[in-house]
């Protein structure tokens, strides 16, 4: 049995002014007009008849929109798990791994984040079998994706010995390493991205978080223990998720076991991480410039143009993102769009 676990915490801070707290990445239609990105992850796994409906946890601010989104493509969850406060990813996991285990002993979670693109729907299915063989072998599987520069924002996987399946031993897994080490690992070769998409027995991913990380294991076992059942939501103890301590599943369990394997992939996989990737998964024109909304454009090159509101004009510029919302404006270079995290770091610091 595969239970998909949808993780929707996150805030999406790199997409300002459109992704916000009370309104993140994910649940917005950021890439195709008529889905949001959580519509669009959940809508990716219907026909693949090997999985079940869907674990999604999220935070309890956004408990009816999420509900809503799921109402409107008609793919109710197995169930929504509703987090006070974000602790990141692995108590996230933790707690849709005892969801799971109330289903079957042997369930096989399927980790996916809710705010990523994927345009090879048949090449990911096929990658999902082999990481199913894997990880009925008790191990922790992750899919590889080939770096084509040193990003910093992504976890780096040494891959070593052929087990089959598709699938390679980790030699090493780093979590966000600095510029330097990215790019000997890009000039070295052997390495790929981490996709932030996993594949293990639910009881394996616990019994690795209860060794490397007790802390983390007792307050997310507590927490759901003690959840309560809201409407359709599964709403977890407030006072033990709150004392669990944060971190992601990466640092806390992936860099740490010796059960990982890498299954290397091509599956058209982007993060839609930032403004930039964003802009590389719209059609351009033969200036390379991708409009939304309504936009105007003079000997402009290169450009992200996007316009929810006002009418947006642009006369005589080069490798822009300008985006209009109703209550900012953000123009970025878009070397530079990595920052706009910071914008927001400082807006929230003036609150
Ligand atoms: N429910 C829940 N609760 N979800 C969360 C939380 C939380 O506290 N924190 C983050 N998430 C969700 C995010 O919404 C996203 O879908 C996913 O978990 C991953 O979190 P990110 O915060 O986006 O992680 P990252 O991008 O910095 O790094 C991860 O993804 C990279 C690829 O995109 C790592 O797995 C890297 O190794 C990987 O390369
Ligand atoms: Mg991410």
């Amino acid at each position: 049995m595969i239970i998909p676990v949808i993780l929707s915490g996150g805030t999406g801070s790199r997409l300002w002014p459109l992704s916000r707290e009370l309104y993140p990445k994910q649940l917005l239609n950021l890439v195709n007009p008529d889905a949001s990105l959580l519509q669009e992850t959940v809508k990716r796994l219907v026909g693949f008849k090997e999985v079940e409906a869907p674990v999604v946890v999220c935070n309890e601010e956004h408990r009816f929109m999420v509900a809503e989104q799921l109402r409107q493509i008609a793919q109710p969850a197995e169930s929504i798990i509703l987090e006070p406060i974000g602790r990141n990813t692995a108590p996230a996991i933790a707690v849709a791994a005892h969801k799971a285990m109330q289903l079957s002993s042997e369930a096989i979670l399927l980790v996916l984040p809710a705010d990523h693109a994927i345009q090879k729907l048949e090449a990911f299915y096929k990658a999902i079998l082999y990481g199913q063989q894997h990880a009925q072998q008790d191990r922790l599987v992750t899919f590889g994706i080939v770096p084509d520069r040193p990003e910093t924002g992504y976890g780096y996987i040494k891959a070593s010995e052929s087990l089959g399946f598709s699938g390679h031993k980790i030699d090493c897994f780093v979590e966000k390493p600095d510029q330097t080490t990215a790019a000997g690992y890009v000039a070295e070769g052997g390495y790929f991205w981490n996709s932030g998409m996993f594949m293990f027995k639910a009881a394996t991913y616990l019994a690795e978080l209860q060794a490397y990380a007790v802390d983390i294991y007792n307050a997310a076992k507590q927490a759901f223990d003690d959840a309560k059942t809201d409407l359709d939501f599964l709403r977890l103890d407030k006072a033990s998720f709150t004392a669990c301590p944060e971190d992601s599943i990466d640092y806390a369990v992936m860099e740490k076991t010796n059960k990982g394997v890498v299954i290397p992939t091509d599956i058209g996989w982007s993060d839609v991480g930032s403004w930039r990737a964003l802009a590389e998964l719209h059609a351009s024109d033969a200036h390379g410039n991708s409009q939304l909304g309504d936009v105007i454009l003079r000997d402009t090159e290169n450009c992200y143009l996007r316009s929810e509101k006002r009418l947006l004009a642009a006369v005589g510029v080069k490798n822009l993102v300008v985006v209009e919302t109703d209550d900012a404006v953000l123009v970025a270079h878009k070397d530079k769009v990595q920052d706009v995290k910071k914008i927001v770091e400082e807006l929230k610091s003036h609150q």
